[in-house]
């Protein structure tokens, strides 16, 4: 296998590329590596905006799916779709939805599409893209989107922590399965990104763009895909989020999950 992923002129998908992050890797992966992007997401608007943008700007193909990735359905057929015409290097699965609130307060419809989403949906195509990778010989990437919310059991956002624990461990181990066959899996597990996740789980009370360790989702996804690019098993962007990590993993897991409940508790004042 190259010890690099080679983007130029070949297809990254990006998932969740209407906003925030997706939409910065897709830039990224057009401007800085003249590679061809395939973005998807629910709102058609905003792929179709980006499509152009990296079309005129940057000089590469780019075209857009435009699916629920919390529906199983919509799943199968971004990927017959992703491949029906064209061969596939790499994919960034960077769809994620979160909450900040009590576990018992949360709503099960959109809990469930959460873990659709965050969970179900990943496997399903990270195995699907991985086969793709291996059949077509094409040496390709995975670039998980997790969180250092892996490392932490964190109150209040108790099941999407979970969801992205799940992510650092199925990725570290697939990519142990795939690397013989070459093909790479890279987990990204970013501390805070200024993006509207933050406004629409009402975790920008808490977390500010400007606040330590909270970054740019340009500065966040540069991290991503320098990671993906070499191949890395894991990245953790920034000495503060790799410091809350290697703390993460030194301390009892009950006493961290305590100080953060105390720290998280919606009901506290915001500052
Ligand atoms: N922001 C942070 O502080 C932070 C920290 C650590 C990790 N992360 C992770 O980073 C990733 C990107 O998040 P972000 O901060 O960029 O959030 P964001 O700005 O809210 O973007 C989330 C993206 O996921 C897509 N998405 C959500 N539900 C979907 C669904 N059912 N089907 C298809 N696409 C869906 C959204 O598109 P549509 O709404 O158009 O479908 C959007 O493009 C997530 O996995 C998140 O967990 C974020």
């Amino acid at each position: 296998m190259n010890r690099t992923l080679e983007l130029r002129g070949r297809w990254t998908l990006v998932t969740g590329a209407s906003s925030g992050l997706g939409v910065e890797l897709a830039r990224a992966i057009a401007r800085d590596h003249g590679g061809n992007v395939l973005v998807v997401a629910r709102r058609r608007d905003r792929l179709e905006a980006l499509c152009d943008e990296l079309r005129s700007r940057y000089g590469v193909q780019a075209a857009c799916i435009v699916a629920d990735l919390s529906r199983t359905e919509e799943v199968e057929r971004v990927f017959v779709e992703a491949t029906r015409e064209r061969e596939l290097h790499g994919a960034a699965l960077n769809a994620g939805v979160t909450y900040w609130g009590e576990a018992l307060k949360q709503d099960w419809g959109e809990l469930h599409a959460m873990l659709n989403t965050n969970v179900t949906s990943m496997v399903r195509l990270s195995t699907l893209f991985a086969r793709h990778f291996i059949e077509r010989r094409t040496e390709g990437g995975l670039l998980f989107v997790s969180s250092v919310a892996a490392f932490i059991p964190v109150p209040y956002q108790a099941a999407y922590s979970g969801t992205k624990a799940f992510i650092l461990s199925y990725g570290q181990a697939l990519g142990q399965e795939l690397r013989p066959q070459g093909v790479s899996v890279t987990v990204f597990a970013p501390g805070g990104i200024s993006t509207e996740l933050l406004d629409k789980s009402g975790l920008s009370k808490r977390f500010k763009a400007g606040d330590m360790g909270v970054m740019s989702a340009e500065q966040s996804a540069a991290h991503a895909l320098r990671a993906f690019l070499h191949r890395k098993e894991l990245c953790v962007p920034g000495p503060l989020n790799q410091a809350l990590a290697l703390v993460a993993r030194l301390l009892p897991r009950g006493f961290l999950a305590q100080r953060t409940a105390a720290m998280y508790k919606p009901s506290a004042e915001p500052r």
